[in-house]
Parts: C-alpha cells; structure tokens; sequence
C-alpha cells in the first residue's frame, strides 16, 4: 500500500525540517560561508522532494528505510551492552537489512546549488512584482518573450529554445535554484552555455523572481482557466477603517477585492469577507486602496491587461492565497469562480450542501474546508 499524499506532504515537511535543522547546525558551526548576504548550502545535492511526492511508492519504502535504520541503531546500542547476545542480535540486523524494501538512493537525492535554501527578502509586493517586470523587459523578454512562453525575437537563433516560464517550472524549483540560474545562466551537459548568466542585483533578481510568479499565475489562469499555482495577493498598504496598514496585514480574514472602474456602487458589505476597494474610493467598504503598481501586479496575477482590471472581484482565503475571481458583468458568485482549488473532490454531503446555500457560501465553505499549500522543489512552502 503507499503512502496518502497526505502522509506523503507530512514525510517530506519532516524531512525538510532535518535538512534545514542540520543546515542551521553546520552554519553556527561556522561550516558554510556566506553567499550573497546568506548562509550557502555546503553540499552538491538536496533532498529530491519533487521526487517522493510523484513517487509515493518510494516514500513508503523511505519510512521503511528510516525505520530500520532507527531500529539497527538500537541494536547496536543493545549489543555493546548485552554481550552473550550479540550473536543473535546480528541475525535479527541482517534479517532486517535483507527484508527492508530499500528506496533507490540515487534518485532521492538531486543536484543544487550553494544558493538553494536563500529565502526572498521580498514579501511578494506589488512593488517588487513591478520592479521585476521592468528588469524582465530589459534583460529577459528578448529571449523569454513578452508572455514568458519563450518566443522572444532572438529565441530562434539560440542552440536550444527557451523553455515556457508559465508552466510548473518555476514551482519545482526551489526560489534559491532560480535566484543562482539566472545569476550565473545556465550550460547543456557538455559544458556548452544555453542561458547567459547576468549581471543584475540580487534585490534585481528576487524581485524578477515575483514578476516571473505572478506573470506565470496570470498566464495560466488565461490558458487553463485555474490558478494552479496558488499565488498570494500582491501586498501593498492600504488605509482600512479598522486601522491595518497593509494588504498582508489583513491575513486571518478572507478578503474580498474589488476592482473598481466606472461609476455604479462598489460592494455592498458582507460579514463574511472584509472588502477592498481597489481604485476609486467608495463609502462605507471596510478598506481603500489607490495604487498603480497594485493594479499592475493584480494584471499579471489575473492575466489581463490593465485597462481590462476594472469589474474584476478577488477572493482570498484566511491565509492569504487568491482563490476566487468574478469577471466583469458577472454579478453573481457560482462555484465555478473558485479557480485556486485542490484536487480533493467535493463530497456529496457538500454537493447538498452547496445546492441549498447562496454561491458565496458555498464558495466560502469550500475554501474554508479545502486549504491549498505551495511548493517550492516539492518542499512544501
Ligand atoms: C540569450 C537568451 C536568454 C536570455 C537573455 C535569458 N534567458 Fe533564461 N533561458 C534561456 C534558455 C535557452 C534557457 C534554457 C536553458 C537550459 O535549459 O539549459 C533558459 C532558462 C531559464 C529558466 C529556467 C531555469 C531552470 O531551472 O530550468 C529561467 C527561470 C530563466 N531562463 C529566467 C531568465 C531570466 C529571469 C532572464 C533575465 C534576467 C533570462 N532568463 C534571460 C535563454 C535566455
């Protein structure tokens, strides 16, 4: 039997913890150097997550693995203590060695870089996103294209095509993996470069890094109609009448935004959601906000140009993640405006439910009752 993608997101936040607890140790041991204002990571490989996650078969044959490992610890432990029975002991380690169904070694471990674990000093910002996409357009676009489907004006003449940015690529890597290829580039088997290397900031990189997220969100929301990726809102500050200063300091609460454009009434306020009112300022809406690199960076997430913004509405869940957009001269929520889902089928008691509850509800219960997680490499985030 194998492991419920549950267990198997369980194992892996367990691993990721060992790894970064021995990385912490060997950094206040003073055993890696600092790389670009951050403890690098002294070895050549990590922990392949991405890998146990597609292959629950190998997480089970991991927990095994782990737990023999544990257990012939415990019989050395006994056998340097209980001498006469060390014969017997030995028998019951090689019975164990022989019956663990092992993991294929080689393939739980993946090369990285001395950057991997680098954390992003940015906290996804508009700000950040904005700056990004210019630095995009300066240094990338000619290569990656407009729409980061990689079919800028000098991809033809490249040795190899630029791969699209606006599938899972970015989400199977780890942010500290992306930060390291775009600063030194990157080069086929044989040494040959495919990606030049650049010779921008490190601020400059992690904040094409948002760009690049929110671009690949807003892309895939146009091509495949769901964020599969979950993306947080675009943080900026915001005057709200409850006194929060900043669209992340509204976590808790699931937020409602509002694009707001010509004239007509913003919202009508609902208990449910605290409601943002991006644009134009309007009465009686718990916040207020006027910003054009929010309304820039909301562009990107939702993939549309900024001029076509106004009408949209936004959801976010407690934690942050966006989950719900109406489109414009769509008045009415329906469940199908949940475009950030898990894959987790809605059970028929829900189905009942929900048919007997007003859209948004049945939006909010399913938010509420489904929480979607981010990846980075696998780990999750
Ligand atoms: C001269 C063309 C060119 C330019 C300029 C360029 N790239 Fe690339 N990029 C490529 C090619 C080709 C690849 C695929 C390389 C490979 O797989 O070996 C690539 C791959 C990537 C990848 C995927 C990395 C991975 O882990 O698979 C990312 C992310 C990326 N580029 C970001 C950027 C960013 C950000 C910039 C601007 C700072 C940029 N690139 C500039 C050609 C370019």
């Amino acid at each position: 039997m194998n492991l419920s993608p549950d267990a198997v997101n369980v194992l892996l936040w367990l691993l990721h913890q060992a790894q970064q607890t021995g990385w912490r140790w060997l950094h206040a041991l003073g055993l890696t150097q600092p790389l670009h204002g951050q403890p690098s990571w002294p070895f050549t490989h990590r922990l392949a997550a991405e890998y146990l996650l597609n292959e629950p078969g190998q997480s089970r044959r991991l927990v095994f693995a782990l737990a023999t490992l544990l257990l012939l610890s415990l019989l050395g432990g006994l056998a340097w203590r209980w001498r006469r029975g060390r014969g017997w002991l030995a028998g019951v380690a090689l019975g164990l060695l022989v019956l663990t169904p092992w993991p294929e070694w080689r393939l739980l471990l993946r090369p990285t870089v001395p950057t991997a674990f680098h954390q992003t000093p940015n906290g996804f910002s508009a700000s950040s996103i904005v700056r990004g996409q210019r630095a995009y357009q300066a240094h990338c676009q000619r290569c990656h294209g407009a729409d980061g489907r990689g079919e800028g004006p000098d991809a033809a003449q490249l040795p190899m095509w630029p791969p699209t940015l606006n599938g899972s690529l970015l989400w199977k890597r780890l942010d500290g993996e992306l930060f390291w290829t775009v600063r030194h580039g990157m080069q086929d088997r044989h040494g040959q470069g495919t990606m030049p290397g650049s010779s921008l900031s490190d601020q400059q990189i992690w904040d094409l890094l948002d760009f690049l997220r929110a671009q690949a969100a807003g892309q895939t929301l146009r091509q495949t109609g769901s964020w599969m990726y979950p993306v947080p809102v675009p943080d900026v500050p915001i005057v709200c009448s409850n006194g929060s200063r900043s669209l992340s300091s509204q976590r808790g609460q699931r937020l409602r935004l509002v694009l707001t454009g010509g004239k007509g009434p913003v919202a009508s306020e609902d208990p449910r959601l605290s409601t943002v009112a991006v644009g134009r300022e309007a009465a009686d809406v718990d916040c207020h906000v006027d910003n054009e690199e929010l309304m820039q960076a909301l562009a990107l997430v939702v993939g549309v140009r900024p001029q076509e913004l106004p009408g949209h509405r936004l959801i976010a869940d407690k934690q942050g993640w966006l989950r719900v957009r109406g489109q414009p001269g769509d008045e009415q929520w329906s469940e199908d405006d949940l475009v950030c889902r898990t894959n987790a089928r809605p059970t028929d008691m829900a189905k009942a439910q929900a048919n007997s509850v007003d859209g948004l509800e049945a939006i909010i219960r399913r938010m509420d009752s489904e929480p979607v997680r981010s990846q980075r490499g696998g780990f999750p985030h």
